[in-house]
């Protein structure tokens, strides 16, 4: 059940006032905060989203932003999470252990929220090859996605990317992005990966079978990665297209090639 009696569809949010800028993402121009909410440009993903975040209001989970509805310009409207992100240099304060695991902690609730979830609007299919369907996932918790407050992860925004997949490819990627797992040549800060992902692990659960395969799982999805990353960018053209061309399909790789260099040491540190 909805908490919200309103289709999404038929929701219309009034307020108004001041703009303020929103630190940039990658992807979507004009995202702006008026006041308590966040406008963004509606997109065609926006229903599908909105009925997830519409399911998320109605189990109790208070990590999330609310869908508000569309404004007089008809973009869409959601609450604001108050909170500390991270900027695309992540700082120190987000590079801890202690936000790691807490992090762990959240993704794990979330999903456990999400399950019984099912969609009414259909989510645009993902490029390339669907993933298995276990659950309706985030799938781009990055450290820019992520509010914390007083140390803790309290939520998570940019829903964009959100759609059928499995909890161990979402709670996966949220690990690539945040250990974070990539060759060591492309880290921009100093990171112990290896104790890093054994905190991830632990804090998420990750079962011990996935974690015996989980190297090799997370290079195939490296690869997957490469190839969906490249169609955007050949298709969408925009921000994709910029990140294709500043050489992000050459960190994958690497990321791919380190992940299968050093699979044997990441199974014995997050199996003993
Ligand atoms: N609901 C929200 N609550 C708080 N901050 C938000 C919210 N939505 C977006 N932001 C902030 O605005 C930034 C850009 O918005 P985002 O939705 O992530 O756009 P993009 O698709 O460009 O990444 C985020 O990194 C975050 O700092
Ligand atoms: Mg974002």
């Amino acid at each position: 059940m909805d908490s919200n009696p309103i289709p999404v569809r038929e929701r219309r949010h009034t307020g108004s006032g001041h703009e303020i800028a929103l630190p940039k993402g990658d992807v979507t121009e004009g995202v702006v905060r008026i006041g308590d909410t966040v406008r963004r440009p509606h997109q065609q993903q926006s229903w599908a989203v909105a009925g997830f975040l519409d399911h998320l209001e109605s189990v109790g989970f208070d990590g999330s932003p609310r869908f508000l509805g569309l404004d007089a310009e008809g973009r869409d409207v959601l609450t604001f999470l108050a909170g500390d992100v991270a900027g695309d240099d992540v700082e120190e304060w987000a590079r801890t252990d202690a936000l790691l695991a807490s992090l762990g902690r959240f993704v794990r609730r979330l999903h456990e929220a999400s399950v019984g979830f099912v969609p009414v609007e259909p989510f645009p299919p993902q490029s390339v090859e669907q993933d298995p369907v276990e659950l309706v996932a985030h799938l781009d918790i990055t450290p820019q996605n992520t509010v914390v407050r007083d140390g803790e992860v309290v939520g998570v925004v940019d829903f964009d990317l959100a759609g059928p997949s499995t909890r161990l490819i979402d709670s996966l990627n949220t690990a690539m992005h945040w250990v974070p797992l990539r060759a060591p040549e492309d880290l921009r800060h100093d990171a112990d990966q290896f104790a890093r992902l054994r905190i991830f692990a632990d804090a998420y659960g990750w079962s011990a079978e996935e974690r015996a395969g989980l190297a090799e799982f997370a290079a195939d999805r490296a690869d997957l990665s490469y190839r969906r990353m490249k169609l955007r960018a050949e298709t969408l053209g925009g921000g994709w297209a910029r990140m294709w061309g500043e050489g992000v399909g050459d960190v994958i790789r690497r990321r791919a090639d380190w992940l299968r260099a050093n699979a044997t040491q990441l199974s014995r540190q997050l199996t003993t």
